[in-house]
């Protein structure tokens, strides 16, 4: 029989066009390698207790996976804010972090919209920004990685961005940002209207990052991640804090059912295990103290972090070269030497003290 679409002869002649702004962007991929030692997603590299295993495993059994994931998570929701001492109303749930930027940018950028960040940070705030079509905004940080007050206060008076990105710490360079430029942007975008979005990805792994809170009176909101010192990166669970009104504006633009029911159940079972959660933050700031003075003691250039990896610039060898090097070795961080700011620069992740160790002896092998 002949359908009405069969196609027949008809040879493709032209392919659908794709959206003009998207073919000037370049893929944002660490490259995902086979190796023993994998020091370059910032992964955490204790897996979750037996116990976790467990408990999961028998969880997912009795899902009825026949059926859609409960669309709220309010579990999952409920879970959290009582961690952060917050209403179920003030949290938002997605696939990774990375879903939480994208609805930001869906709800509050777009086009005719604009998106401030300060290079060099996380970069898929403005590669988000930009497949979503929300124009970016780019400041530059001075030489110590900070952002200057005056030059983020005069961009925003000038351009009033729709959504404000901060990063503390900051994602490559470890540092965080301080309570008086938030405070100072939180300010200007009273007036504005503008949404000043704090990733805390790595929070937990600093000491002076500064308690902010959520306040129904303050355009600030928070993403964290259930991805690095919660052990959860295979899952892809993060989540917004922020004031109602806000969370509620985010909610419009996620899909029906987006959180899955296995997601949903591990997010609350990993909640559970903060005792081992802090033990294996202590491990890494113990380790990531080992790995700077390691890489101190050699001619690099390490800047300070409050994050679970370290910034650094090799002066006796080309960036590129050790990086290859230490590829061959078995051992894969991350080439940052051709990010905007981060001429020569590598990053390294701080993994298990095995694996710092391997990761130091080469460096010390490559480079004396
Ligand atoms: C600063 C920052 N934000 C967000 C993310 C994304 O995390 P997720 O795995 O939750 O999507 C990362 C990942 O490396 C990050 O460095």
């Amino acid at each position: 029989m002949q359908t009405r679409f069969d196609c027949g002869e008809l040879k493709l002649n032209k392919i659908p066009s794709q959206r003009e702004d998207l073919g000037v962007l370049e893929g944002y991929h660490s490259p995902q390698l086979e190796v023993s030692v994998r020091l370059n997603t910032n992964e955490s590299p204790f897996p979750l207790p037996d116990a976790f295993t467990q408990e999961f495993g028998s969880a997912i059994e009795k899902l009825d996976l026949n059926r859609y994931p409960k669309r709220s998570a309010s579990e999952l929701c409920v879970s959290i804010a009582d961690k952060e001492i917050l209403k179920e109303s003030e949290v938002f749930v997605a696939n990774g972090s990375n879903e939480v930027i994208q609805s930001i940018c869906l709800a509050f950028g777009g086009y005719g919209r604009s998106a401030l960040i300060f290079e060099p940070t996380y970069a898929m705030h403005s590669q988000i920004a930009k497949i979503t079509g929300t124009r970016v905004l780019e400041g530059f940080r001075n030489s110590a990685f900070q952002v200057d007050e005056n030059l983020a206060l005069e961009v925003i008076r000038r351009e009033r961005p729709e959504i404000v990105f901060l990063c503390s710490p900051n994602n490559p360079t470890g540092n965080t940002e301080s309570l008086e430029l938030i405070d100072a942007i939180l300010f200007e975008l009273n007036s504005t209207g503008g949404l000043l979005v704090v990733d805390e990805a790595y929070k937990e792994f600093s000491d002076t990052s500064s308690e902010l809170k959520v306040s129904e009176d303050s355009n600030l909101a928070f993403i964290r991640t259930f991805s690095k010192v919660r052990s959860l990166a295979g899952v892809r669970l993060g989540y917004l804090l922020a004031p109602e009104w806000c969370v509620n504006m985010v909610k419009t633009v996620s899909l029906p059912y987006h959180l899955d029911s296995v997601k949903q159940i591990a997010g609350i079972l990993a909640l559970k295990y903060e005792d081992e959660m802090k033990r294996n933050l202590e491990l890494i700031k113990k380790e990531r103290k080992k790995v700077f003075d390691g890489l101190l003691s050699l001619p690099m250039k390490v800047w300070p972090s409050e994050a679970n990896f370290l910034l650094f610039k090799p002066e006796s060898i080309e960036a590129y070269k050790l990086w290859q090097e230490l590829l061959d070795e078995g051992i894969l961080i991350r080439d940052c030497s051709s990010w905007d700011g981060l001429d020569g620069c590598l990053r390294v992740t701080i993994g298990s003290e095995s694996e710092n160790d391997t990761f130091l002896d080469v460096v010390r092998k490559i480079v004396k």
